[in-house]
C-alpha cells in the first residue's frame, strides 16, 4: 500500500472536523471558560501514546486531557496554577469511572487541614474562593477563574440534578446552588443576602461556606425557608465550615450533590 495511492488528504496542521468542535454539545461543557474538546484530546493522545503510558498536562483546566487519558487507559499526571481547577478534575474523573473514589486521585499543593487553609485564605482570597468552589463541585466560576473583582455575591454554581415527582412520574430536573465563601468574618448581612441572591438567581438554595468560628454568624442570620426535593426538605440557606468540608462530610442537599467520595452526580438508581 502506498500513502500516495490513498484517498483523501492527509492529516495537516491545521485541525477544523467538526467532530472535533465542542460546540453544540453542551453535555460536554462544564462552564470552564477554555474547555477544549474530548475528541481532540483523543486525537493526540491517540496520536503519540499507548496504553500504560503517563500523559502530562501542565496546563490541565478542567481535565479534558485527563479524562480522555483515563478513558484511554494511560496514567496521567496534570498541574494547575488554578486551585479551581484540581478539585474540579478530580471530581469530573470520580463522576465519570465509577471505577475511582477521590483517594484514587491524589491532590497536592491544596490546603489538608484548617490551618492551612486560613495560611491560603490570607495570603490569596481568590485563591481560596477557587479552592472551595473546586472541592464544593461548582461546575463553574460565577467569575472566569482568576478574574478580580466585585462577584455580585456568588462565587461559585453547582448544577444539581433534583428528583421530582411530577404527576405519578418521578423525573430528575436541574436546578442551581450558589456558593458563597469567606475567608474570614461572615458580617451578617452577607447571610441575609445570599438569600436575596438565591431569590435573584431562581436558585434552588445557597450554601454560605466559612470556617467554623463564624457559623453561629450563619445559624442566626440565615432564613429558615425550605425547598425539597421528592423525598425531603433542605434549607434555601445553609453554612458549611471548610473543617466540615475538609472532613468530607455533606452539606444538606440531596444525594445526587455528588461531592463525597464520587457519587456520582446523576441519579438513575432513583429513577
Ligand atoms: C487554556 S487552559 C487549559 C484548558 C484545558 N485544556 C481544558 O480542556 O480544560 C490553561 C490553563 O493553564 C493554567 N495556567 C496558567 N498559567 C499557569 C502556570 N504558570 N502553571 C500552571 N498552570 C497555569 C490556567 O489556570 C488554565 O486553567
Amino acid at each position: 500500500m502506498y500513502l500516495d495511492e490513498n484517498p483523501g488528504v492527509a492529516i495537516g496542521s491545521l485541525w477544523a472536523d467538526k467532530g472535533l468542535t465542542i460546540q453544540g454539545k453542551d453535555n460536554e461543557r462544564l462552564g470552564y471558560p477554555t474547555q477544549k474538546p474530548l475528541a481532540l484530546m483523543e486525537r493526540i493522545i491517540k496520536a503519540s501514546s499507548n496504553p500504560g503510558d503517563t500523559v502530562l498536562d501542565p496546563f490541565c483546566g478542567c481535565g479534558t486531557t485527563a479524562y480522555a487519558a483515563e478513558s484511554l487507559g494511560r496514567k496521567w499526571i496534570g498541574i494547575d496554577i488554578s486551585r479551581f481547577s484540581t478539585g474540579l478534575v478530580q471530581r469530573r474523573i470520580v463522576d465519570n469511572f465509577g471505577y475511582l473514589n477521590r483517594d484514587d486521585i491524589a491532590i497536592h499543593g491544596t490546603p489538608e487541614n484548617p490551618a492551612q487553609a486560613r495560611d491560603l485564605a490570607q495570603a490569596d482570597k481568590f485563591e481560596f474562593e477557587k479552592w472551595v468552589c473546586g472541592a464544593m463541585g461548582a461546575n463553574g466560576m460565577y467569575k472566569n477563574p482568576g478574574e478580580r473583582g466585585a462577584d455580585g455575591g456568588v462565587d461559585g454554581v453547582v448544577e444539581l440534578p433534583v428528583i421530582r415527582q411530577v404527576g405519578s412520574k418521578f423525573e430528575s430536573q436541574t436546578e442551581y446552588v450558589i456558593i458563597q465563601v469567606k475567608g474570614g468574618n461572615v458580617a451578617p448581612d452577607s447571610v441575609k443576602a445570599l438569600s436575596e441572591t438565591v431569590r435573584r438567581l431562581g436558585a434552588v438554595a445557597g450554601v454560605m461556606v466559612c470556617f467554623r468560628d463564624q457559623m453561629g454568624t450563619v445559624e442566626n442570620q440565615r432564613s429558615k425557608e425550605l425547598w425539597s426535593d421528592a423525598y425531603q426538605q433542605y434549607p434555601v440557606i445553609q453554612g458549611f465550615s471548610i473543617e466540615q468540608m475538609l472532613a468530607d462530610e455533606r452539606p444538606n442537599l440531596p444525594p445526587t450533590w455528588g461531592y463525597k467520595h464520587g457519587g456520582k452526580t446523576s441519579a438513575p438508581q432513583l429513577l
